[in-house]
């Protein structure tokens, strides 16, 4: 099949080499010429396991091109997916301007039928925009050419993109027209040999789905992060907690571990979208509101913990910060609960040592002039004469460190986990104080 991605990014990229991967001629286009050079060049501008080298085979062998021509793009594919962004608004809506951009290329350039399929997460009623926003382009030239619109959210996790694209849970389809829906279940059909995962259903309750996704996954982690601060202060245990009601079937383990707060491009930009949404339609979300609210605040209760310990004033204090990344497997920083972090931090005087095993070249471009904030070699070295060292994303690598080591280098014996990845006992026993999220 000849398909197009709109849009080069995470969905586009990951979406548009796995398409490919099985068969597909897919040209990628994106308006963003530093990345068309970079894939052009043989690179990957994304960190994502195991997509670099599916990204240089499929390029060799023919069938992945990536492009800034907007007339060859809607020239090459009877299947347009647009996966383009769709970042928050000032009022926290869904910013459409992309999304309909790429809509109405299509419209002013299409000569053949096509299949265009809204990836991108957008609001109820997308589909509809878009197809009106074609049709006008259409109607503008004084041509009449066969096209329809379908919803087709993506599910992937940054992190672990690939393997969630080859192996979905399910394959969302929004869509009325049985063209459409059997040319999307041809082209999906080879990632469910073993079973079908295909669900279709119609345009809205497919873009609905989406944002439900992420606004239960939210909810999820805001639920434990409030009853891990009650935990603190109850003297209860929320890791003992949580393994008591994971264990549950109903419940299940996924999403709820507390933390440092939820970030990245999708669950704060959902979340308010949808909250958004909600209100315009008279039916404000009572529940998703304090969601927010609580992700909000728990993003600074690492830093008061330290305010606690430390007193308010931090001038001349230095903090190792291990892990920048929203989370781990990701150079992603959008929403990172650490820049909170850093940015407290360093309001108050504290100098931070970062490490993050791969998205120090993303912290080094935002916080570009950050006189207080430098970075190390290594997650150790981090710990070099700081007062604490503080944990922001759960990386494999700091899982299991020396505790003894980074007891003889820090200044003061102090360890603020923001992610519950150590074992309080082992660090105690190394002599250092132990503070974690919701546990004694
Ligand atoms: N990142 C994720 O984990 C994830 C998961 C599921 C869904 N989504 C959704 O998918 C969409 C894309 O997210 P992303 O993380 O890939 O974003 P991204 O910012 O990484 O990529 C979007 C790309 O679109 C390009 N673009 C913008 N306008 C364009 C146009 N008119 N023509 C061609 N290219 C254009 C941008 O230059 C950018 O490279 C969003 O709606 C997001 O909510 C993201």
């Amino acid at each position: 099949m000849k398909i197009t991605m709109i849009g080069t990014g995470y969905v586009g990229l990951v979406t548009g080499t796995c398409f490919a991967e099985i068969g597909n001629d897919v040209l990628c286009l994106d308006v963003d010429a530093r990345k068309i050079a970079i894939l052009n060049e043989g690179g990957v501008p994304i960190h994502e396991p195991g997509l670099e080298p599916m990204v240089k085979r499929n390029v060799a062998a023919g069938r992945l091109r990536f492009t800034t021509d907007v007339d060859a793009s809607v020239a090459h594919g009877s299947v347009q997916f647009i996966a383009v962004g769709t970042p928050p608004d000032e009022d926290g809506s869904a910013d459409m301007r992309y999304v309909i951009a790429a809509a109405r290329n299509i419209g002013q350039r299409m000569q053949s039928p096509k299949i265009v399929v809204d990836k991108s997460t957008v609001p109820v009623g997308t589909a509809d925009r878009v197809h009106s926003t074609i049709a006008a382009e259409l109607g503008a030239r004084g041509v009449s050419i066969p096209f329809s619109v379908a919803s087709n959210p993506e599910f992937l996790k940054e992190g672990a993109a690939v393997e969630d694209f080859m192996r979905p849970d399910r394959v969302v389809v929004g869509a009325s027209d049985e063209r459409a829906i059997q040319t999307l279940r041809a082209l999906y059909g080879p990632f469910m040999r073993n079973h079908e995962r295909f669900l279709v259903m119609d345009v809205r309750s497919a873009e609905l789905t989406k944002y439900a996704a992420n606004a239960m996954l939210a909810t999820r982690i805001s639920f434990m992060n409030e009853l891990a601060n009650l935990a603190d202060r109850l003297g209860a245990d929320i890791e003992m907690v949580r393994q008591g009601i994971g264990s549950d079937p109903r419940i299940g383990y996924h999403f709820l571990y507390p933390g440092a707060g939820y970030g990245g491009s999708c669950f704060p930009k959902d979340v308010k979208a949808l909250q958004y949404t909600a209100e315009q339609f008279g039916h404000p979300l009572t529940l998703l509101n304090a969601v927010e609210r609580v992700n909000d605040g728990q993003k600074h209760v690492l830093v008061d913990k330290i305010v606690e310990r430390l007193g308010e004033d931090l001038t001349g204090r230095k903090f190792a910060l291990w892990g920048l990344a929203f989370k781990p497997n990701t150079d992603d920083m959008r929403e990172a609960p650490s820049r909170v972090v850093i940015d407290a931090l360093t309001a108050r005087g504290a100098r931070v040592v970062a490490y993050d095993p791969i998205a120090m070249d993303e912290e080094r471009r935002i916080f570009a002039n950050a006189p207080l904030l430098a970075y190390a070699a290594s997650p150790i070295a981090a710990c070099d004469g700081a007062d604490a060292l503080v944990v922001i994303t759960e990386w494999k690598e700091f899982r299991s460190p020396d505790f003894d080591d980074i007891k003889s280098r820090l200044s003061m014996p102090l360890v603020f986990d923001g992610r519950n990845v150590f074992a309080p006992e082992l660090v105690r026993a190394a002599g250092l104080e132990y503070f974690g999220i919701g546990r004694r």
